[in-house]
């Protein structure tokens, strides 16, 4: 074994470290060598095993019997966070979303939205997708070929759009929603983060300005309503013929929103960072859109937005040769295993017509993204509008990024266009 990069443990899941460095592609390369299920001890935080190869990512999402969401939640927590993590009087812990749950609720809840969001669900999405695109990228020319921050005039506005369509989020209350899911995601960053100085108080009043923000929707939708998930979810069954109750429903829109969102707004600046670094695949899809397929999967592995997910083990469990105990956190860094020298050729390289791309950036089995087939429609009608409107685009000063370890991308990306 060859001595681990210096600060190891810090680089791969400190939020600062992300906003600093980014993702820890040198740490991640060290660990799948050298030490592909590696326990992690940051003083401040809780203790857990690094997962950075594929194959124990999927052999661990595939029994979610044994690596339970419900059991320690699925983020890595400040030490004073876990304490607080079951506290009842938290509205945001106490709102039940089906990332959070295990089977069997899991499956129930799941089915509640799941038609909606299959590929045939979501083609009633198509003209908002496409439309929204060419709203964004016609934004965009305004600026011609100034500068311009590409996540705030595109890649964060894009997503925003599509669902608060689709939630039934009046326009005027879009900025006020970004701002909300700016804040939950990036918790910990400095410029994006809530304000205040007690962080429990500021994840509280949080939760409460989203259940605001949801409830007057779910209270209309159920007076009124039409033809969208935002009625669909107001007015869902359980199994049991009962109706969902409000915790969950909000708890729903909550997931949908947020889990859309950012990961979403990642993937559009992760890619054009990645044409940035990699002009020629760029010319590369204007010469040949039949690319576009492809493209979208190697953008997701590549980008990998949501970095990790967490697992607590429920019973004793042999992986390769290491024995997770009972009660033992793991975080699968998706990031890491898209790079896993093992399933992909030359896994550095950004490649837009890549095949047999099995990467892991939506996760696997069980909690497998919901919103895959909308995310890949969005990423790829945008793809659409850029290839056909724009010549090359190019770098117009350094990007930052956010500081977050969970849900990471470009915080700002400067880019100057030239237009077709
Ligand atoms: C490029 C964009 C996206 C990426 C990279 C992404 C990635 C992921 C990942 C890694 C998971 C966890 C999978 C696991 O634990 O195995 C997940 C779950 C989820 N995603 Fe996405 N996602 C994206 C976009 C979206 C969109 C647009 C929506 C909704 C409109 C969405 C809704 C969800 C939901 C509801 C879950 C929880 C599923 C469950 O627990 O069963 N995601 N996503």
């Amino acid at each position: 074994m060859t001595t681990s990069p210096a600060d190891l443990d810090t680089a791969i899941i400190t939020s600062q470290a992300y906003g600093e460095q980014s993702f820890p592609f040198e740490e991640w390369r060290w660990l799948r060598a050298n030490d592909p299920i590696h326990w992690t001890d940051v003083d401040e935080l809780e203790n857990f095993w690094a997962i950075t190869r594929h194959r124990h990512i999927t052999e661990i999402s595939s029994q979610p019997e044994v690596f339970s969401n419900e059991a320690g939640n699925i983020v890595i927590f400040r030490e004073e966070q876990a304490d607080t993590f079951d506290r009842e009087d938290n509205p945001f812990n106490s709102m039940r979303v089906i990332i959070q749950m295990d089977p069997p609720d899991h499956r129930e809840f799941r089915n509640v939205a799941s038609g909606f969001f299959t590929p045939r669900g979501i083609t009633r999405l198509d003209e908002i997708v496409t439309n929204t695109a060419r709203m964004v990228i016609d934004r965009l020319s305004e600026h011609g070929s100034e500068p311009v921050d590409f996540v705030a005039e595109v890649a964060q506005r894009h997503p925003l759009r599509v669902l608060c369509t689709i939630l039934g989020v009046p326009p005027e209350d879009e900025d006020h929603l970004l701002e909300l899911t700016s804040q939950l995601f990036a918790f910990d960053d400095p410029d994006l983060g809530p304000p205040g100085e007690d962080r429990q108080a500021a994840a509280d009043l949080l939760g409460l300005q989203f259940y605001d923000l949801f409830n007057v929707i779910i209270e209309e939708r159920r007076e009124n309503p039409r033809d969208d998930l935002a009625s669909l979810l107001a007015n869902a069954q359980l199994e049991n013929g009962e109706p969902m109750g409000l915790i969950e429903t909000l708890g729903y829109y909550l997931i949908v929103f947020n889990a859309g969102h950012d990961t979403t707004r990642h993937s559009l600046s992760g890619a054009i960072g990645a044409f940035l670094d990699h002009p020629e695949e760029f010319a590369r899809l204007k010469e040949d859109p039949t690319l576009i397929k492809t493209a979208v999967d190697e953008i997701v592995r590549y980008t990998a937005p949501v970095n990790y997910m967490k697992r607590t083990a429920l019973e004793d469990y042999q992986l390769d040769d290491v024995l997770i105990k009972k009660g033992d956190r793991l975080c699968m860094f998706y990031g890491a295993a898209n790079r896993d020298e093992e399933i992909f050729d030359d896994p550095d390289r950004f490649d837009v017509g890549r095949e047999h791309n099995r990467h892991l950036g939506f996760g696997w089995a069980e909690h497998y993204c919901l919103g895959a087939h909308l995310a890949k429609a969005s990423i790829t009608a945008l793809l659409e509008q850029m290839i056909e409107r724009i010549e090359t685009i190019e770098p117009a000063g350094d990007p930052t990024y956010t500081a977050s370890s969970f849900v990471h991308g470009y915080k700002t990306l400067p880019v100057k266009v030239t237009w077709s």
